[in-house]
């Protein structure tokens, strides 16, 4: 048996979050809102076989959450092959992935069947006009059925992001709760971040995570206990809601002491943290069957993840924008 791939404050790792393209078709105003652009000098995204070599040197390591996410990661053409490599990978017991859901709606089903158990869907406003006017795209409606369409494929689990952002949506809390308490689906609150990108918006926008948790225990929602190696966030759930609620607050205090999760960029550099260095190239190491060496080389950079990130500071590290790197 491996012992568990760990830092040196003993934060362990069970869940890679896997990006496998930068690209995006949405504009959403806290990430992309002139669109995405390649930069002229971006090397190609990892093939199939790299992916799959990568997979599974973490699942050596005792990793068995993967995410799939991007950019959005269904732009790719290979998708569904990666999909299925991916859960495929012995010792991977969940394979998960973060859309913006335009095509959940035809390809709900697919994805299942490829090996896909549980989706995390862009919802940042349930009035049509105003998600138009954040991602650029009119596209609620195809969305909405898209969730549906989830729904009836039977992942096992579905939840909804929505960004919070001052003077744009913040008045759609109760009709957000309100949808997800009559509905076997869970929904997410998460605070902008700032990047190199966003910094006058965040300025703008931001709301903290515990505005939110304070009104929602004034309406009887209450904090449950998190399973062992869960995430960051705080989740609460209400005697007669069908649906919980996740608050994803970056800026709180001890945010990053439950840290439980590595990032591989979409062209193999591996981010200990979504605002930290440039990220580390273990591409080379994927061109080979030498698992060994690449098993060595990810437990040796893990060693050296730093205790919190410095986004209090201003300090958004590296990341241009959220989709360069995963999420
Ligand atoms: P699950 O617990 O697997 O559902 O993951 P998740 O909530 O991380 O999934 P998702 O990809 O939907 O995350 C939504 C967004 O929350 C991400 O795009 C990030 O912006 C943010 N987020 C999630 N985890 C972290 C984290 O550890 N640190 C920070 N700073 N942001 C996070
Ligand atoms: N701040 C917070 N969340 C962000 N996302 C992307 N950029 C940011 C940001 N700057 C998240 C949203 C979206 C997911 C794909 O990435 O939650 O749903
Ligand atoms: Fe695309 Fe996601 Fe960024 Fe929106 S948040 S622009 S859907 S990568």
């Amino acid at each position: 048996l491996v012992a568990p791939l760990h830092d040196g404050i003993g934060r362990r790792f069970e869940y890679l979050r896997l990006s496998l393209t930068d690209v995006c078709n949405f504009r959403c105003t806290y990430c992309l809102p002139d669109g995405y652009k390649k930069p002229c000098n971006k090397p190609a995204e990892l093939s199939v076989e790299e992916i799959r070599r990568a997979v599974s040197g973490f699942a050596e390591l005792g990793l068995w959450k993967v995410r799939l996410t991007g950019g959005e990661p269904t732009l790719r053409r290979d998708f569904e092959e990666v999909a299925r490599a991916v859960s495929e990978v012995p010792g991977i017991r969940r394979v998960a992935m973060t859309t913006n859901g335009y095509r959940l709606a035809e390809r709900a089903q697919v994805w299942r069947d490829c090996g896909i158990s549980a989706l995390n869907i862009s919802m940042d406003s349930l009035d049509p006009a105003r998600f138009a006017q954040i991602t650029g795209h009119d596209r609620l409606e195809e969305v909405l059925r898209g969730v549906e369409a989830a729904q009836a494929a039977g992942f096992e689990s579905i939840k909804l992001n929505a960004v919070l952002m001052r003077g744009v949506n913040d008045d759609e809390l109760a009709a957000m709760v309100e949808f997800v308490a009559t509905r076997d689906l869970s929904l997410r609150f998460i605070e902008v971040m700032r990047t190199n990108d966003n910094a006058a918006f965040f300025e703008d926008r931001h709301i903290a995570g515990q505005t939110v948790i304070d009104r929602l225990e004034t309406k009887g929602w209450q904090r449950v206990p998190r399973q062992p190696g869960a995430g960051p966030a705080v989740e609460l759930g209400h005697p007669e809601a069908k649906g919980r609620i996740g608050i994803i607050a970056p800026y709180s205090k001890d945010f990053c002491a439950s840290c439980n999760r590595l990032r591989l960029s979409s062209d193999g550099k591996l981010h200990l943290c979504l605002f930290g260095d440039g990220g580390m190239d273990i591409r080379p190491l994927l061109q080979g069957d030498d698992s060994e060496a690449l098993t060595d080389r990810i437990r040796k950079l893990v060693g050296t993840k730093a205790p919190a990130h410095r986004l209090h500071e201003g300090n958004s590290g590296a990341t241009p924008h959220l989709a360069s790197i995963g999420g």
